[in-house]
């Protein structure tokens, strides 16, 4: 069995040389109007990376909760005051573009939005749009990163093809992240197995398989086995797995409870039985083969 303990506090090393939180805070489907107290609760509980999106539509609202909590954060605070560089804020580009200056405009508009100075990581949200429009949407990305708008970049949704072709356009900014969906019941192997040859690291959207699968047999067993809850016992195996796992929650307890998940260790039989589960379940979309 690994050792390795894990907790909000762990960071990741990424192929950059900079590090980011090993969980992030998921804001797919949490309403505007609900964001800023989620994102509240998620800083209180001690999450520091938090994965939006133009597609969310809560990017101001996010931003807005993280910086009320850099404002109100005093020294005496439990770990110090908070700072900037604690916090580690992701969005991405609805669409990519073979239009290289409004790709240019909306990341500004996205910076802007979250007013936070910067966007730690920069994600085009999916392949769609065709060769040309993924590598003009990098160009513009790269030249983010080169202005200090954006801190790294990255991808999501990529397929195999996908992140070829990216490599073999010789970037000049390496992509650090693709972000894809990834739980045991849809263990995506081939899209790993690219990105660890490039050294990108994989960001688990959808680590609670959207909560479709809690009442499944070897995970209610496991979760028994272990002492933990489902939830905790699939952020586990991502964690496990070398994958950041971004668990979404709209309520204050479940916020807490899914990144409690230092007390356990899975074995690697188990692991190999979760990985088993394999049904290529997809929760929501999957872009991973657009042409
Ligand atoms: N790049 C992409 O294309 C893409 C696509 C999808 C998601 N994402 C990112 O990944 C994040 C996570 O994915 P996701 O939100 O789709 O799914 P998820 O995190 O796997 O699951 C969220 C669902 O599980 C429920 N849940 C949370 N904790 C639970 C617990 N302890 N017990 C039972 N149910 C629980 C939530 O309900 P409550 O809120 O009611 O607790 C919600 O319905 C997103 O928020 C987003 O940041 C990215």
């Amino acid at each position: 069995m690994s050792s390795e303990m894990y907790s909000l506090a762990s960071r990741v090393k990424l192929a950059n040389g900079a590090t980011m939180p090993r969980i992030h805070f998921g804001l797919y489907m949490i309403p505007a109007s609900k964001t800023r107290q989620a994102v509240r609760w998620a800083l209180e509980a001690g999450y520091r990376g938090f994965d939006s999106a133009q597609m969310y539509g809560n990017e101001r609202e996010t931003g807005a909760a993280i910086r009320e909590a850099l404002r109100s954060s005093t020294s005496e605070d439990d770990g110090g005051r908070l700072a900037r560089e604690d916090v580690f804020y992701t969005t991405k580009l609805a669409s990519c573009s073979a239009d290289y200056q409004q790709v240019r405009a909306s990341i500004r508009k996205s910076v802007d939005a979250c007013g936070l100075g910067y966007v730690d990581l920069f994600l085009l949200h999916s392949p769609y749009g065709g060769r040309e429009a993924r590598l003009t949407s990098w160009r513009a990305l790269e030249d983010a990163v080169e202005a200090g708008e954006v801190r790294m970049a990255g991808v999501s949704n990529y397929g195999v093809r996908h992140i070829e072709e990216l490599m073999a356009s010789h970037p000049k900014v390496h992509p650090v992240v693709n972000q894809i969906e990834v739980h045991p019941f849809n263990t995506n192997t081939e899209i790993r197995e690219v990105c660890a040859k490039y050294n990108i690291v994989v960001e688990a959207y959808a680590p609670l398989a959207r909560g479709m699968r809690m009442k499944d047999r070897t995970v209610l067993s496991l979760a028994d086995k272990y002492h933990c809850t489902p939830a905790q016992l699939l952020i586990r195996w991502s964690l496990q797995h070398g994958m950041v796992p971004l668990p979404k929650s709209a309520k204050r307890d479940r916020i807490i409870s899914n990144a409690q998940i230092g007390g356990f260790e899975i074995s690697q039989e188990d692991m190999k039985a979760l990985d088993d589960l394999d049904e290529h379940l997809v929760t929501d979309w999957d872009p991973t083969d657009a042409a």
